[in-house]
């Protein structure tokens, strides 16, 4: 009896031992180490932010909150703490999201927008008090750094504040875009003697915002939502007409939501859920392009034969897009349906290989082709395999082009995402929809599409882009061009990109810098019924692949990007 009971417990510590070992293989599997830690960033600074943070023993998301804040500084036209975005995380080997989209404040209403006839006003929800949205970025960055930070708060926030009152140097697109939009700041916005000193080459200080960081860096996201910065953001507004009151402000949550994830080619892709489209948009057309395999066997990349088939996934893409989506804490938007497998092949079933399938037989493309492009990226691994894929924004460059006086905190325009009147045809002649209709509280509809795959929970690639609609098609292209058409990340990046949204409709957006596009190349498709919209370039791609152990970081040439490694 004595010898079967310690049998008996010898076997069950046997099988206990086994299962313990197994996790921690598995635990360890999913921190297998880097050689080294990269960024890729929009720009030098970010990437220095980012670089310097991960020197000091932080991790992906100190390095990703250090670079969020350094471009609120450093990139002003889009990198902000007056903004929103999304971030999707790995975390040993887990799959995160958090969402901190603006938010419709309390006293937005759905026709705000509207005159007496219920005709769009021009410019209210681009460069007016009534155009921002309860900024989010600051609470994001807080909720993700207390989860999963592991240097101090102060410490990551440093870089930001010594670029903000040491100063850094203007590139020449910067002060480009500074010069854009300069005549558009609606009256009392301060953005003109706030940014005067953006010239090319010239060091550019900001003290103010450098004193509102630091208060950050001492109390949290409290420094923002709560005491003085509050009162100064809600004082100028209730001055000018705007809506974002302390109340506002103070409500602010930045929301973690479960990450959207398929497989794909024996992959995990990680990316946006709703608010955001682009995830459904990414999962759709790599869903569909696999299922169109043999369609695309031995034609040549970006051909015409090419181009026309992602034009034809792309269309049914966006279609879904108009009519189902939006912010789903206000409605039901059928993600698992999207994406389902017998529905895509349905879908993809309906492409036309040779000619234009009739834009008008498919469900109307309510594509709101009103968002910016002017949003920003950045993309970070640490040394231990964590990886993160952030994607902010203001909207358009500069946002709503307000500045609050005493903080330099630029607020953004990302009220004119939701459709400003649902269900009637806009002054860009598409049609908005109800799923995207303003209510007090709700985000707006966002393509955002930061996104990580992963195999066996192993990062392989963390990727991202601003270019409103265009987002989740570009990253799409780059995501095929690596893995089907075996280009190196460097060639997959710097090719063309092509974008077709369903309407207008049979047009194919086509980049104007690449100028490789040849005569016959636009002849075969203008043969086929397409015509062109010419575009200066599709996206900023901020990418890093894993190779080996090996982070590789690259920087699309569209921008004034940098990528950095670090051990
Ligand atoms: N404002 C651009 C986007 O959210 O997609």
């Amino acid at each position: 009896m004595f010898y079967l009971r310690r049998t008996i417990v010898k076997c069950c510590s046997f099988i206990l031992l086994l299962i313990f070992s197994q996790n921690v293989i598995a635990l360890q599997k999913n921190n297998t180490t880097l050689d080294a830690g990269a960024i890729a960033s929009p720009d030098y600074y970010g990437a220095l932010a980012a670089q310097q943070i991960l020197q000091k023993g932080g991790n992906a998301v100190d390095a990703a909150v250090a670079t969020a804040f350094a471009l609120a500084v450093t990139y002003p036209e889009a990198g902000n703490i007056g903004g929103g975005g999304f971030m999707t995380l790995l975390m040993d080997g887990k799959p995160y999201f958090i969402d901190y989209r603006e938010v419709a404040p309390a006293l937005a209403s759905r026709d705000m927008y509207l005159d007496t006839n219920k005709e769009v006003i021009d410019n209210l929800s681009l460069y007016s008090y009534k155009a921002p949205g309860v900024p989010g970025t600051v609470a994001g960055m807080w909720s993700v750094h207390q989860r999963f930070g592991r240097l101090p708060w102060q410490q990551v926030l440093q870089p930001a504040i010594e670029f903000a009152n040491d100063g850094f140097y203007v590139e020449s697109q910067l002060a480009q875009r500074y010069q854009e939009v300069l005549g558009k700041a609606p009256n009392n916005s301060y953005f003109e003697k706030y940014f005067s000193g953006l010239q090319t080459g010239k060091l550019f200080k900001q003290p103010e915002l450098a004193n509102i960081l630091t208060l950050i860096a001492k109390q949290g996201m409290d420094g923002f939502y709560k005491g003085e910065t509050a009162k100064l953001i809600a004082s100028q507004m209730a001055e000018n007409g705007g809506l974002i009151t302390e109340a506002d402000l103070a409500n602010y949550q930045a929301k973690w939501r479960k990450p959207l994830i398929a497989n794909w080619q024996g992959m995990q892709i990680i990316t946006a859920p709703p608010p955001s489209s682009g995830g459904v948009g990414l999962i759709q057309l790599l869903t569909m392009k696999n299922i169109l395999a043999d369609e695309f066997k031995n034609i040549e990349v970006n051909s015409p034969k090419y181009i026309h088939l992602l034009a034809e996934i792309e269309k049914r893409v966006f279609a879904d897009r108009a009519n189902y989506m939006g912010d789903p804490d206000f409605i039901s938007v059928p993600v698992t349906k999207l994406i389902d497998h017998a529905y895509l092949l349905e879908r993809a079933n309906q492409v036309n290989p040779t000619a234009i399938s009739n834009t008008d037989e498919i469900q109307p493309g309510l594509s709101d082709n009103k968002e910016k492009l002017q949003t920003t990226h950045f993309s970070v691994v640490d040394k231990w395999g964590n990886a993160v894929s952030n994607t902010y924004t203001l909207n358009g460059w500069f946002g709503s082009a307000i500045v609050i006086k005493g903080t330099g905190i630029i607020l953004n325009n990302e009220m004119d995402d939701f459709s400003s009147k649902p269900g009637i045809a806009n002054q860009f002649g598409v049609v908005g929809n109800d799923a995207n209709a303003i209510e007090a509280n709700k985000r707006p509809l966002s393509s955002m599409t930061p996104t990580i795959i992963t195999k066996d929970n192993q990062v392989l690639l963390v990727i991202g882009t601003p270019g409103g609609s265009r987002i989740f098609t570009s990253i799409f292209q780059v995501i095929t061009n690596v893995f089907d058409n075996q280009m190196s990340l460097s060639e997959a990046v710097f090719a063309p990109r092509y974008h077709h949204q369903l309407l207008p409709k049979d047009q194919i957006f086509i980049e104007r810098f690449q100028n490789r596009v040849s005569k016959q190349f636009k002849q075969t498709l203008e043969d086929m019924g397409y015509n062109f919209y010419q575009q200066d370039f599709s996206g900023d791609i901020q990418a890093i692949q894993i190779l080996d152990n090996q982070p590789n970081a690259v920087s699309d040439i569209r921008g004034r990007g940098r990528s950095m490694l670090t051990n």
